[in-house]
Formats: C-alpha cells, structure tokens, sequence
C-alpha cells in the first residue's frame, strides 16, 4: 500500500501541459498503476452499464486497456475514462464516469479534455465513442454524430 501510495504521489499531474483544465484540489494520473480494480468497481456501481462488473473483468480490462485516466480527491478515486488506441491512426473513448458527489463542478470535462490532449493521444486523428445518453455533453468536448458509425451489440448494455 505504502508502495503505490508513492508511485501514486511520482505519477500525480503527469504530462499535464494545459494547467488551466485542473479543478483545484483535485489530482489528475494518466497511469494504470494509479487505480486499484476495487476502486474502479465501487465507481462502477454508480452507473446503469458497469455495476455487473467483477473484479476479474476489471483486471483483465485494464490489462487490456491502452490508457487509464483517472482523478482523485482527498485521496479517494472520484472519476474515470479509458481509451483503447494504437496510438497512431485510430482511439475509442471508454467509461466516462464521476462520481455523484463531484458530478456538475467542471470534473467530467476537465478529466476527458486531461485525456484526449493527452501527448500519447492528442495526434490520433479519429476517436470514436458510443453513448446513448451524453451526446449533448460529448458535443461540447468536440464529438459529433455522423452517419456510418456502427455498432455490434452482443449483449445488454447493463451485461456489456
Ligand atoms: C456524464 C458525466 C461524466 C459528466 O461529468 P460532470 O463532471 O458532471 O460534468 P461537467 O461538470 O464537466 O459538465 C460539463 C457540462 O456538461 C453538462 N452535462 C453534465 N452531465 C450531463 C448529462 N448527463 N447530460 C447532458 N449534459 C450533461 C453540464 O451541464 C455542463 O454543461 P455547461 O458547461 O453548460 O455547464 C457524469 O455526470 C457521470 O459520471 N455520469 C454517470 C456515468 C455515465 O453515464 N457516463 C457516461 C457513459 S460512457
């Protein structure tokens, strides 16, 4: 604990180039390392798609994932994304979550706007992403709807 507590503390604000998109207080980590599956699980019960997820899921996830950011406040995960990419042509954008107690104070976009300018990320010139209930919010950050995007829907979202 006392180990990830200092690699947590030597990745805080990495690669954070555009200062003025911090909400005070808060500390912003690019890293996989700084996010426990515990963590993001009781996060992930905050929402309709994520609360069936176990925690091997998780793992595996992240393992899987190409990058993991995330914020924490007083210590305490309060917010999420990931994006799985190649880092060279093509990204998608995954799992935008806040927790509800920090939701409406400028987190969520200040966490995605952390992510997607990025300098591992910020070249990839098509990032995609899928939600049925933020399209006003992801228009904000620059996203647009466009014909052609397709989806293949195996299961549920609430099981997906
Ligand atoms: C959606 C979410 C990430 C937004 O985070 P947040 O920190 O509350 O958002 P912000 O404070 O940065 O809000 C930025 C703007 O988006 C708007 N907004 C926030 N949530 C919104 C929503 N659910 N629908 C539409 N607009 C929304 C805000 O009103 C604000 O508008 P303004 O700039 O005109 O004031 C957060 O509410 C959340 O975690 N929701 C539950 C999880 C979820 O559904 N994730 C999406 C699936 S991938």
């Amino acid at each position: 604990m006392v180990k990830m507590k200092k690699q947590r503390k030597d990745l805080m604000k990495q690669n954070f180039e555009n200062k003025e998109n911090i909400c005070p207080g808060y500390y912003y980590y690019d890293s996989k390392l700084a996010i426990t599956t515990e963590e993001l699980q009781d996060l992930y019960r905050f929402t309709r798609w994520g609360r069936s997820r176990s925690l091997e899921q998780i793992e595996k996830m992240l393992e899987g994932t190409s990058m993991c950011f995330s914020v924490r406040y007083n210590g305490k995960l309060v917010a999420f994304c990931r994006i799985l990419t190649d880092f060279v042509f093509r990204g998608s954008l995954w799992d935008i979550l806040v927790h509800p107690d920090h939701q409406g104070k400028g987190l969520g976009s200040s966490l995605l706007r952390y992510a997607l300018g990025h300098p591992s990320i910020r070249s990839v010139p098509i990032i995609v992403t899928y939600t049925s209930e933020l399209i006003e919010f992801m228009c904000k950050l620059g996203f647009e709807t466009r014909d052609g995007l397709l989806i293949l829907q195996r299961r549920p979202i609430e099981y997906s």
